[in-house]
């Protein structure tokens, strides 16, 4: 029994969920990541840790996994050197990996598993949801995926938690600064309203509706976190920041939508990983928390900044249409994480150094980068 228990962490695979994953595990507690290894997953995150895979068990209500990148990603497949362990029987697995001296246990399922996360519930103290999809692109096109992922898989994981556990445990949800919608002027705070102005923004507003009806209804202990845009390594190169990086050592144009004036606070995401563990363990229930940071910054200057760095020249930035409906502004008041004794360390050029690192390692040969 590790001192600080077991966490379940959804999406444990992707960008923010496997720096929590790390953070939870530097921390003392053992982790259960439950991970349907979209395209946007990685099980490379979380390769250094003590980790145990098992294949995908139990029912895919939605879609098969797929375990192959797409668009010039590379494969994503588990590989030999991880335990590999098909199963169909997650009740011994899960009881085997408590007697072990493994860190991580990776279940490759969907959260929309109602019966697996049921199950899981009676092994772990608590639970922080990341799972989702989180390319607000993707969403413009056909929004199906984030309705799939967002809303049923966190009715199901947040269902399975009140069902199992009723008011005991904590369950902290990640949600978006994007639900609130564009902040033209100064910084919203926790009791801003939702107004979500894309179809991702929207799903994530729907688990907010979820957990707050929860926490009305129920009484069940769920706390809110709203990261800002975070960045760092093992974002996938889809998103903003990799593909500056990614277009800019390959000597490609860098597509920036519309005027490239709209304006993000950026925030390290091992500091957001830092943060979403203090409210795990000092974090009141019904509560939300701001997730911020001082670094706020048009696109465009983030672009130059990048090109700096790299000693790339502003030639590379290609203007292209805006997206529909691109809020120009988030901004958020973060004081209530300041008051529980977080705050961001990472100043912004050390993690874009740190970030820039990485994806030059990995990418180095440019045949990798799109393949
Ligand atoms: N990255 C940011 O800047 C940012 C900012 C604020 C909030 N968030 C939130 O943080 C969370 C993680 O974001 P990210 O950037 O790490 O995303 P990501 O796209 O890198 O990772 C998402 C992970 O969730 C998994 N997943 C998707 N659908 C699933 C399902 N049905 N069942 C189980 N797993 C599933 C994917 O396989 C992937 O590993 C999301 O909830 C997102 O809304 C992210």
């Amino acid at each position: 029994m590790r001192p600080n228990g077991t966490l379940l962490i959804t999406g444990g695979l992707g960008f923010l969920g496997s720096w929590t994953v790390e953070e939870a595990v530097r921390r003392g507690y053992r982790v259960i990541v439950v991970d349907a290894l979209t395209y946007a997953a990685n099980p490379d995150n979380l390769r250094e840790l003590r980790a145990g895979f098992i294949a995908p068990t139990v029912r895919h209500i939605w879609s098969p996994v797929r375990y192959e990148g797409e668009r010039g990603i590379p494969l994503l497949r588990p590989s030999d050197s991880d335990r590999f362990e098909p199963s169909d029987d997650v009740r011994s697995t899960v009881e085997k990996f408590l007697d072990s001296d493994l860190d991580v246990l990776t279940l490759l399922s969907s959260v929309e598993d109602y019966d697996l996360m049921k199950l899981l519930m009676e092994y772990v103290d608590g639970v922080i949801h990341l799972a989702a999809e989180t390319h607000v692109d993707r969403s413009i096109e056909d929004a199906w995926d984030f309705v799939r992922a967002e809303i049923l898989g966190f009715y199901s994981s947040i269902d399975a938690f009140r069902r199992v556990k009723g008011t005991s445990g904590k369950f902290v949800l990640v949600s978006t600064d994007e639900v609130l919608g564009e902040i033209m002027e100064g910084a919203a705070d926790e009791s801003a309203p939702l107004m979500p102005r894309n179809p991702y923004a929207a799903a994530k507003a729907s688990q907010e509706h979820f957990a707050q009806s929860y926490m009305n209804t129920y009484g069940t202990p769920i706390t809110i976190v709203r990261p800002t845009n975070a960045y760092g390594p093992r974002q996938h190169p889809e998103k903003f920041v990799p593909k500056i990086i990614l277009n800019a050592l390959s000597d490609e144009p860098i597509p920036v939508y519309g005027d490239g004036r709209q304006r993000r606070v950026w925030i390290y995401a091992e500091d957001v990983a830092v943060g979403i563990m203090d409210v795990y363990e000092r974090g009141n229930p019904h509560e939300i928390y701001h997730i911020g940071s001082d670094d706020e910054m048009e696109n465009l200057e983030l672009v130059r900044r990048i090109l700096a760095m790299l000693g790339k020249p502003e030639s590379l930035i290609k203007f292209v249409e805006d997206r529909p409906g691109h809020d120009r502004r988030y901004a958020l008041r973060w004081e209530r994480m300041r008051a529980l004794g977080w705050s961001p360390k990472t100043p912004m050029d050390e993690g874009l150094r740190r970030t820039i690192n990485y994806y030059r390692e990995r990418y180095a040969d440019g045949s990798s980068i799109r393949r």
